[in-house]
């Protein structure tokens, strides 16, 4: 399976989904930058996730919070003290990893809410069985915890209110948390309601694994879901419910996601669940699903000394309210999508119009597709073939993402879409003089059928709306 990644990765490079940062200086840990299908296919899955967040429900609302924050909600949070990771170091080459990760390698779980204390233990119980990956040595230091906030230069710095380092966001949903009370006093809604925003994150990952799926950079997508205390457990289970939906009908395999269920609460926490995905390198996190009670506002009531209860208008009781929320990475959702669709077959003889014995296709959701059709014209040396093919493709272009590729012969053409799946390929021949008409064909089936260019549009409007 480990393969299979490889394959993906290489995929990506090859095809420009993803590029590794700063390449020509010789990368940059754990960054990764989107190419030009990557950015086509992050963009769909941002714009899924906010229909079905926002555009589809009249109790949610959307915000776009700064990345840069006061000091002091990052301490309010919890994350200056809390937010760190259990790291050792190896006393030989010196070389920093991650003990959960050690332990997992061993077939060892640990839960990432677990103590130092309880984490240090397991540590000590294994020691004997865990090597160093880089050097191979068994000579750790103790566990200690390194804090995952990403400190920043910025500031008038005349100033000196601001003393406590400022950060970049390590999660989006303090912005939310932080104007709560600016969107209920300005958009018409009450509890229950929901404030949802994507945007960038950052965090100090010790370790960087698995390609996109732990970056440092990274942009999350995260919705808060504000309800009355006695609801939240009902609310919970209809965003557990709703969120699992989303997958199914984002076109994710159901046999490839499964529920995880925290056993290791954080003390404020009523409920938690992750939804798993099964990555090449096995089932892990895709989104986490939390019922946070009421932790969230009464910490910023505290902090910043405001009121952020909620008063209701028809009974006139007061409370603080209690938050559900859904949190996933769009580089996640990224690969789990690629990993779905990511598929090699071999062709039975005689069947391929382009002469093909095997391909790699990428069965991507429709919606989803970097490119929803292709043009091309048969032959790249025929100006008249040529042509014809680009004024198919400025036909079209206005209403999908197109390409119009005449480069090398029309299998390879046909390979390179396949690869980055796109749903449609046109091909403009001779017989389109003779009766107006040309192929269009089909990604997964492969199969080409004639149509006249004038049904071209009607065509691609049944097949990809
Ligand atoms: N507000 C809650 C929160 O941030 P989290 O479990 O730390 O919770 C939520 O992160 C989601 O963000 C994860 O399920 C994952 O999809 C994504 N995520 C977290 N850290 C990430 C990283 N280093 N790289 C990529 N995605 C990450």
């Amino acid at each position: 399976m480990q393969d299979k990644m490889q394959k993906i990765i290489s995929l990506c490079k090859r095809r420009g989904f993803i590029f590794p940062s700063s390449e020509i200086y010789g990368g940059f840990a754990a960054i990764y930058d989107y190419g030009p299908y990557g950015v086509e296919l992050a963009n769909a899955i941002k714009s899924a996730w906010w229909k079905a967040m926002v555009q589809e429900r009249a109790d949610i609302v959307g915000l776009d919070s700064a990345i840069f924050m006061h000091p002091k909600i990052w301490e309010a949070s919890g994350h200056v003290a809390g937010f760190a990771d259990p790291l050792v170091e190896c006393k030989d080459c010196h070389t920093r990893s991650r003990v959960d990760h050690l332990l997992e390698d061993i077939g060892v779980q640990s839960d990432e809410k677990m103590s130092q204390k309880q984490i240090n233990q397991i540590f000590i119980e294994n020691k004997k069985k865990i090597k160093c990956p880089a050097c191979g040595q068994q000579n750790f230091s103790i566990v200690k915890k390194f804090n995952l906030l990403v400190k920043a230069n910025l500031g008038n710095f005349t100033d000196d209110w601001i003393q406590d380092p400022v950060y970049l966001r390590g999660e989006t949903c303090q912005g939310i948390y932080v104007n709560y009370r600016n969107v209920l006093q300005t958009a018409r809604i009450k509890i229950p309601f929901g404030i949802a925003q994507t945007g960038k994150a950052f965090r100090n990952e010790i370790t960087a694994r698995q390609f996109i799926f732990r970056t440092r950079e990274f942009e999350q997508m995260e919705m808060q879901y504000f309800t009355h205390p006695k609801e939240e457990l009902k609310e919970y289970e209809k965003l557990r419910q709703a969120r699992w939906q989303y997958y199914l009908d984002l076109g994710i395999k159901e046999k490839n996601l499964k529920w995880h269920k925290h056993e290791n609460l954080v003390f404020y926490a009523k409920e938690a669940y992750d939804i798993e995905y099964n990555f090449p390198f096995g089932f892990k996190e895709l989104e986490g699903i939390h019922a946070r009670g009421d932790y969230d506002l009464k910490q910023h009531s505290k902090f910043s000394g405001q009121d952020l209860s909620y008063q209701d208008q028809k009974t006139q009781e007061k409370y603080i309210p209690h938050i559900i929320e859904s949190s996933v990475g769009v580089g996640r959702i990224f690969l789990a999508v690629l990993c779905d669709a990511y598929q090699e077959e071999d062709l039975a003889e005689g069947l391929p119009a382009d002469k093909q014995s095997s391909r790699v296709v990428l069965k991507l959701p429709k919606n989803l597709a970097p490119i929803k059709v292709a043009v091309f014209p048969l032959l790249r040396n025929k100006p008249k073939l040529v042509k014809k093919a680009q004024e198919i493709y400025d036909n079209l272009k206005s209403q999908y993402m197109c390409e119009l590729d005449d480069n090398g012969n029309i299998g390879k053409r046909y390979r390179r879409q396949d690869e980055i799946g796109t749903p449609y390929c046109v091909t403009v021949d001779f017989n389109t003089f003779d009766d107006q008409t040309v192929t269009i064909r089909d990604r997964d089936t492969m199969k080409q059928e004639r149509i006249k260019i004038k049904s071209i549009e009607e065509y691609l409007e049944k097949k990809l709306n």
